[in-house]
């Protein structure tokens, strides 16, 4: 069976960034090659996504609604039952390590705190993450329309009174989307399957704010019948459980572009929404907005 490897850059991310996802999915594709596991070649591919600094993951991480703060979520899944994630977490340089040292304690997930001081009794350095150009842009635009009660580019925010619902220590007046993840679906050579998935969150976003990336069944699944990640605005992946609901069409037979057009065919059009999905019968990735996508597939 030919090993594949699928990965993306987040559905709001830029087409001309695709040569990032390349890189990832042949980092996945060199890791397998070396005998490494598809749960550990998934890892890798993540964790150069995390590095890049033009996705939303990592050191690319878009700024929550005070403009200073970042969480990020990350996640990890195989078809052998191995399930780990990080939720809420900041000062760490590659959240999807952190995800992976989950793994060998008796939990499927760490959030905030917690998280942050188990990174450091695992030996993981304190990583202060510097918000770059491209955060700091977005996060003016992002205000200035909330200001202006411009929804068009973040509906879900159009019925809320968001300076009421405020949880910062910043004042709300100092403040004006992005709705990307990183992810990966690796299938090796014998036909096991993995995911992971990492990202900076759905900008805007209140404090303490979770997204689909680390909750299993809606931004990632993987078992015997497939892996499936997702990106787009975390609520409505959530609310649809994504990545499960196209893992139930592999299941019953369909193939991966039957089933990732199911879902998104029920998806609303106002959503981005891009899913990654690769089963026995191969990959596939679609979406409703452009979505640079890196893929390698070897005998
Ligand atoms: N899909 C990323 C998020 O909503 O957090």
């Amino acid at each position: 069976m030919n090993a594949i490897v699928l990965t993306h850059g987040g559905a709001s991310a830029r087409m001309e960034w695709a040569d990032g996802c390349d890189a990832a999915a042949h980092v996945a594709m060199q890791a397998l090659d070396a005998g490494r596991t598809a749960l550990e070649a998934a890892v890798a591919a993540v964790n150069l996504l995390e590095g890049d600094g033009r996705f939303n993951a990592g050191k690319g991480s878009v700024l929550r609604m005070d403009g200073v703060s970042m969480e990020m979520d990350a996640a990890l899944m195989d078809d052998a039952g191995h399930l780990a994630a990080v939720a809420g977490i900041r000062d760490v340089e590659h959240p999807i390590l952190l995800a992976r040292e989950v793994l060998s304690t008796p939990h499927c997930m760490l959030a905030g705190e917690g998280a942050v001081a188990f990174a450091r009794k695992r030996g993981i350095p304190e990583y202060r993450h510097q918000p770059g150009p491209r955060a700091r842009e977005l996060h003016r635009q992002i205000m200035r329309e909330l200001a202006e009660g411009d929804f068009s580019d973040m509906p879900q925010w159009a019925e809320q009174d968001w300076r009421r619902d405020w949880n910062f220590l910043t004042d709300p007046e100092l403040a004006a989307g992005a709705c990307d993840t990183v992810g990966a679906v690796v299938r090796d050579r014998h036909g096991h399957f993995a995911v992971a998935t990492s990202t900076g969150g759905a900008a805007p976003m209140l404090r303490g704010r979770i997204g689909d990336a680390p909750l299993v069944g809606c931004g990632f699944f993987a078992g015997p019948h497939g892996g499936v990640v997702a990106t787009g605005i975390g609520e409505e992946i959530t609310r649809r459980m994504v990545a499960r609901s196209v893992y139930e069409g592999l299941a019953a037979g369909l193939d991966p572009e039957s089933a990732c057009r199911r879902v998104l065919a029920d998806f609303p059009e106002a959503w981005d929404l891009g899913i990654l999905a690769v089963s026995a019968q191969g990959g596939a990735h679609l979406a409703n907005r452009t979505l640079p996508v890196g893929r390698e597939e070897r005998p």
